[in-house]
């Protein structure tokens, strides 16, 4: 039977960990509070936004909420994260992606000071990640990193085969990987032979963002496979990219949707508040 990778779990002892050091930072009069901007009223983005609100005050931060109407103006969302960059009191600055057509991403990221982007987005964070320096890395894959660590799979030496290349998960997840000594191998839409690359991986990360992609042809007997993938259909059941029951009798643990990586993410952007707030 493979291990299931319990992430809920995982999460949970981390939010408890922050809590306690919190409890401690406030003792020595530090504080602080997370500034969620959330443009317009995507229904998935208003989920993750209640649910990073509901963590803060479960580790004992405050969180300020910023609801703008859908045709804010990129000046406007600007403006207001200026303001922010310049509060003393916040200590991070998470704008939810994606963001309405017209505003650009890039230039919003951009604007937050790098020493509140908590999301780990900002070319400065992004550029000391690559070189080993300290900065705020991506909460999907700093999540991913502590799913296995504290899972106890061995990483180093081993062939990591990351499906997907994009900013937020692809991408750093094979920096990351490459921090702990694993070979790693990006493969992404235009790869040939995506399966039989697949089928060499001892640890197989799934970031592709296609329901179900993933079955047993694509998996070595024994591999770790995490999948980051989400999907709810239309009566509500969610699945990832990995075609969980099929690949599950076949690798030697494996990542559960929902209860697997989704959880990690907040407690990583919960890890990184804290951080933010030790800074000070
Ligand atoms: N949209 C999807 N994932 C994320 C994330 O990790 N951070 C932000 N800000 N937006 C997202």
């Amino acid at each position: 039977m493979a291990l299931l990778i319990d992430g809920k779990r995982i999460s949970a002892e981390i939010k408890d960990e922050l809590k306690e050091e919190v409890a401690q930072l406030k003792e020595q009069g530090i504080t602080g509070a997370l500034a969620v901007i959330q443009v317009g009223n995507d229904p998935a983005s208003s989920v993750y936004v209640r649910n990073k609100k509901r963590a803060c005050e479960y580790i004992g931060i405050d969180s300020l909420s910023y609801e703008l109407p859908e045709e804010t103006s990129q000046d406007e969302l600007l403006a207001l994260i200026d303001k922010l960059n310049k509060e003393e009191h916040v200590k991070g600055i998470l704008v939810q992606l994606p963001l309405p057509e017209g505003i650009d991403e890039d230039a919003v990221i951009r604007a937050i000071s790098p020493k509140k982007d908590v999301d780990g987005f900002h070319p400065e964070n992004v550029g000391a990640l690559m070189i080993g320096q300290k900065g705020y890395i991506s909460c999907t894959p700093a999540g991913i990193i502590q799913l296995l660590k504290r899972s106890d799979i061995d990483i180093e030496g081993k062939h990591c085969v990351i499906v997907g290349r994009s900013n937020i998960v692809g991408k750093p997840m094979a920096i990351l990987m490459l921090r702990e000594n694993a070979t790693v191998t990006v493969t992404h839409s235009k790869t040939r032979n995506l399966k039989e690359i697949c089928k060499e991986a001892d640890i197989l990360i799934v970031a592709i963002g296609k329901k179900e992609f993933i079955d047993a042809s694509y998996v070595k007997d024994g591999a770790v496979v995490i999948d980051v993938g989400i999907h709810r259909d239309e009566n509500n059941k969610l699945s990832g990219d990995v075609k969980f029951d099929e690949v599950e009798q076949l690798c030697s643990a494996i990542t559960p949707v929902p209860g697997g990586v989704g959880p990690m993410t907040i407690a990583m952007l919960m890890n990184n508040c804290v951080e933010a707030m030790r800074h000070e």
